[in-house]
């Protein structure tokens, strides 16, 4: 099954290949304003440009062709040569019946379907997730969600940093400073409190450097202690990561931390020196691009001088590793824009070894304080996601519970955990990714406007409506608003419209990776549907106009639902 605008699109494409007018220019879109019809087409001016023609006179001769009586009113020129469609109501209404028998809602999967590996979250042990891996989180969970509903085999890799320079310290800490009772209760802020303390500590004492830099070493030499301390410490960590990804409703098919790929950078090294492809420079190895402009001066450092590894030659292991075992279409690496040289440079170092796999760095902003500086806590250290996330919940539970006093309490929470954490993640989500945007719980927790709890509230409305019918003994209402939708109202027209793009926003979100216009598409929905409500009574309408209406806020809280799942974001039945 095909949308309306696809339709339309490929009839103007046969049309134009008629004329002789090239068929790529075929893109019709949704008009701006709603007298001007509902789709619109400037094919006929970009086609009269190359022709050097009268664009309007390109557009009446395409119109003699154009075969599209079924779906629109007769199209009409105007300006300085648009081509503006309205679509039948009788059209509006088969495509609607079509929509809601099926489950996918007019969401078509994709005809080749690639192997993708999505890369997100990667918080580092020893240190608190915060803030800036909570847009990962979010990202990379939503984008993993929406491929794979539209047909992509996606493999989601959690590459945790669990191996690094921290460990010494953590280790020195561990083995001197440790307080059993605190690694018990929250074990990351232990772990980070040993490593701050021996940072301190080790300031302006060069033994004490030493000996730390020693610790370090042994682990990496593969001491047993010392190796020991690390597993705990990774196992640790790893439970508070996963009760935040619980919490968060997130999962990972791989958790390949950094520590998976430490045999294989000492051969791998070896091996791209006697392939020329990297080179010995000043002790260390790098490889260079003296073919990439931008990058000339930007060398990839693998091996340092002393032999140690670095960031980016576990990203090299990694990548190849990948490609072994997935032989994936796509790698998407979600991280913040502060990594982009980072993932240039192994981008074009994995060039140089081979690998032709399609590789993205889905970068993002930051997020920011109401002072407009990156959002920090009053002490100056960076937020904690866990305690961020405990914070929306018990806001939204405030929110709830003045609400709905007479609700249950375990009801209240069961909600406000939906709204919190919703509003969090829809908060992080609208924005466009690489935007800086500024914290604010007022704004994200809000009942009104571009929030989770206004969709919500969409959602929970249409479902109050359906249970009112039913307490009202409308039941035989409820059982034929599977029958059939009728358009009348210009408000139906305007939600119907509204519905039908869902067959092409979630396409649009992976053509760029953007959420955000999911988003945008979900707010437009809810408003479209709140418009419909006000100026069309559902329950004090009668016969086949009340079926189709209640059968029209069916299809609208399916895709409510349907569009908020694959951000991550659930919805209560009431709140
Ligand atoms: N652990 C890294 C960080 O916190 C992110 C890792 C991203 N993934 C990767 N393959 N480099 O910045």
């Amino acid at each position: 099954m095909s949308s309306l605008l696809s339709t339309l699109t490929s009839r103007l494409a046969v049309t134009l290949g008629i004329a002789g007018i090239d068929e790529s220019l075929a893109v019709v879109t949704p008009s701006a304003d709603p007298r001007f019809g509902d789709f619109q087409t400037n094919a006929a001016m970009v086609a009269a440009k190359a022709l050097k023609k009268n664009p309007r006179e390109v557009a009446s001769s395409i119109l003699e062709h154009l075969k599209v009586g079924d779906l629109c009113e007769v199209p009409s020129v105007a300006g300085a040569g648009f081509i503006n469609f309205k679509v039948r109501e009788s059209a509006l209404s088969d495509a609607l019946n079509v929509i809601r028998n099926d489950m996918h809602l007019g969401v078509v999967s994709v005809e080749k379907p690639k192997t993708i590996i999505i890369d997100f979250s990667s918080p580092n042990v020893a240190k608190p997730m915060h803030v800036g891996h909570i847009r990962s989180t979010i990202l990379g969970d939503s984008l993993a969600r929406i491929a794979r509903h539209l047909g992509h085999h996606v493999i989601t890799d959690n590459h945790i940093g669990d191996w690094g320079t921290q460990f010494g310290k953590v280790i020195y800490g561990w083995k001197h400073l440790l307080n059993r009772e605190s690694l018990e209760q929250a074990p990351i802020a232990e772990l980070v409190r040993l490593y701050r303390e021996v940072n301190a500590l080790e300031e302006n004492d060069s033994a004490l450097k030493e000996t730390v830099r020693h610790e370090l070493v042994k682990l990496q030499q593969g001491d047993a202690e010392n190796l020991e301390i690390w597993k705990q410490a990774v196992a640790l960590s790893w439970r508070e990561f996963e009760r935040l990804y619980g919490l968060l409703d997130i999962t990972f098919d791989e958790r390949l931390g950094e520590s998976f790929y430490n045999d294989a950078l000492g051969p791998l090294v070896e091996r791209l020196l006697a392939e020329k492809i990297a080179q010995l420079s000043e002790g260390a190895v790098c490889i260079f691009f003296p073919e990439l402009h931008a990058m000339e001066e930007k060398p990839c450092l693998i091996r340092k001088s002393d032999g140690g590894f670095l960031y980016a030659t576990t990203d090299l292991a990694t990548l190849e590793y990948r490609e072994q075992r997935w032989k994936p279409d796509a790698v998407w690496y979600v991280t913040g824009a502060p990594q982009q040289l980072h993932f240039e440079q192994v981008f074009a170092a994995g060039r140089k070894m081979g690998i032709k796999t399609e590789l993205r760095h889905i970068a993002f902003g930051s997020i920011l304080g109401e002072d407009r500086k990156m959002m920090k806590t009053r002490s100056g250290e960076n937020v904690e996601l866990g305690g961020l996330l405990n914070e929306a919940i018990e806001r939204a539970l405030a929110v709830v519970a003045e609400k709905n006093p007479d609700l249950p309490k375990t009801d209240q929470e069961e909600i406000a955990r939906l709204i919190g954490l919703g509003a969090v993640k829809y908060a992080d989500l609208m924005q466009h990714r690489l935007t800086d945007y500024v914290f604010s719980w007022e704004k994200m927790l809000s009942f009104q406007g571009n929030t989770a709890p206004y969709l919500q509230n969409a959602y929970v409305r249409i479902r109050s409506i359906f249970r009112k019918a039913e307490s009202e003994g409308m039941g035989d209402a409820i059982a034929t608003a599977s029958s059939s939708i009728t358009i009348s109202d210009p408000a139906e027209r305007a939600l119907a419209l509204q519905i039908l793009k869902f067959g092409e926003v979630l396409h649009a979100v992976l053509e760029d990776q953007r959420p955000n216009l999911l988003c945008l598409y979900l707010y437009e929905l809810a408003d479209s549907f709140h418009r419909f409500y006000e100026a069309c009574p559902i329950l004090k309408s009668e016969g086949d106009v009340r079926s189709s209406r209640l059968a029209l806020a069916k299809v609208t809280s399916e895709v409510l639902k349907t569009g908020l799942s694959l951000l991550g974001i659930g919805v209560p039945e009431r709140m």
